[in-house]
């Protein structure tokens, strides 16, 4: 039974106070706070296992080897990937779509050539295709998104040409909580040829996501967003695409061997197998370790269990905050059964970090901006929005004690 009370108990952070008031954390979708489980393994791997990988015969590089490459193994489990050799750790999200977009796009696309984002993206779906449209002389195309915040999908699907290479779209969306039917868009996408690249960052933490069931070719996401620490992420990727890929980064490690031609006086060189052709120089060996105790932490609460709690959170809260406030807008849809747990806002005559800074009085993070996706602040007609997002350990009561201050913001 999934008990919010009792994983509370596990959050250390979640026992103080902020600004003398208890604290309540409604900014997940920007990172997420650590378990006690999550914190002693990182403690444990630096107290008795700290070595480096793949380098050394001594025990400690043993030790350490085996648990870096067994988290691959756990990270490949829990989204579904067939091995571990399809998951390349890397340092978050973003790092993951340029890792794609410089050893996918930038040796395979070319001038003519497609790649399909859509307006609700985060910048870091954006930005990366458009540096490689200025290399290679491809196209970037944008889907449409409704004014509730909506894929278009018609007009997504109908910029698939046979000219797109890549659609590259998030599961869900990081302001307004939106989630897009990816699998039936990869299944689009691969009827003209293209590649697909879900991006994970706010899904795979929050909801049962099966890169085999979608049949992404890339799926992407972040470790500190979903109990584990930042700087370290992962990129899935299909094996064949791996083995085809340039890698991104040169150095140690993703070399099978570097050798001196005496005749040119040049190096020669060849690459390791993927994952390893992707992780040049010293990984983020504990990180990899401690994103395998958090996917483990929340298998054991169960996927469907975290999405249905966050679910029934965010319907509780609009329906407070509808009820109860009158100056407050909940921008995007407002039907629950398109969404999970993150609901952007906003309170007529105040700024977002006006309201952000009022609920930071009381104990209470939201987020405010942007969030790194201007595009889709233009559909809404908005600068910034204020952003409150859930997650396993929040609660009703949590949402009370928000919607009374929301009140008091209203008089401010
Ligand atoms: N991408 C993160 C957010 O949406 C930082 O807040």
């Amino acid at each position: 039974m999934f008990n919010p009370q009792a994983i509370r108990a596990d959050f250390p952070i979640l026992k103080r106070k902020v600004n003398g008031q208890p604290l309540i954390y409604f900014d997940n979708a920007a990172t997420t706070q650590k378990p006690q489980q999550v914190i002693d393994a990182q403690r444990d791997f630096y107290e008795n296992h700290n070595a480096n990988v793949h380098r050394a015969v001594h025990t400690l590089s043993q030790e350490a080897t085996d648990r870096y490459e067994n988290a691959r193994e756990t990270v490949a489990r829990f989204i579904g990937a067939k091995e571990s050799a399809e998951i390349v750790f890397v340092r978050g999200t973003t790092e993951a779509i340029n890792l794609v977009a410089y050893g996918w796009g930038l040796p395979n696309l070319k001038s003519g050539d497609e790649v399909l984002v859509s307006l609700m993206e985060h910048h870091s779906n954006i930005v990366p295709w458009e540096l490689i449209a200025k290399l290679t002389g491809c196209t970037v195309k944008y889907g449409k998104v409704h004014p509730d915040g909506t894929l278009d999908t018609a007009d997504f699907v109908g910029k698939l040409t046979k000219n797109t290479k890549l659609a590259s779209l998030s599961q869900v969306s990081n302001v307004s909580g939106i989630i897009n039917d990816v699998k039936h868009i990869a299944k689009i996408a691969h009827e003209h040829d293209a590649l697909m690249l879900v991006d994970g960052a706010q899904s795979v933490p929050h909801m049962p996501v099966n890169v085999t069931d979608l049949d992404a070719d890339f799926l992407t996401f972040s470790g500190h967003k979903m109990l584990g620490p930042t700087g370290i992420g992962a990129l899935y990727a299909k094996k064949q695409l791996l083995e085809k890929m340039a890698p991104f980064q040169g150095g140690g490690e993703m070399i099978r061997e570097v050798t001196l031609n005496p005749q040119t006086e040049r190096c020669g060189i060849t690459w390791n197998d993927p994952p390893w052709k992707f992780e040049a120089g010293t990984p983020n060996i504990c990180g990899g370790v401690i994103l395998a105790e958090a996917a483990k932490y929340l298998q054991k609460l169960g996927m469907a269990e975290v999405f249905q709690h966050e679910k029934e959170l965010t319907a509780y809260a609009m329906e407070q905050m509808l009820s109860c406030c009158t100056k407050l807008k909940l921008y995007g849809t407002t039907d629950v059964s398109l969404k999970c747990g993150i609901m952007p806002f906003g309170v007529e005559g105040l700024s977002s970090h006006d309201v952000a800074l009022f609920l930071d009085n009381y104990g209470i993070m939201i987020r405010s901006g942007y969030h790194c996706a201007q595009p889709l602040h233009q559909i809404f007609k908005l600068q910034s929005s204020a952003r409150a997002s859930f997650y396993i350990y929040n609660t009703k009561e949590e949402v009370d004690r928000f919607v009374e201050v929301l009140k008091e913001v209203e008089q401010f």
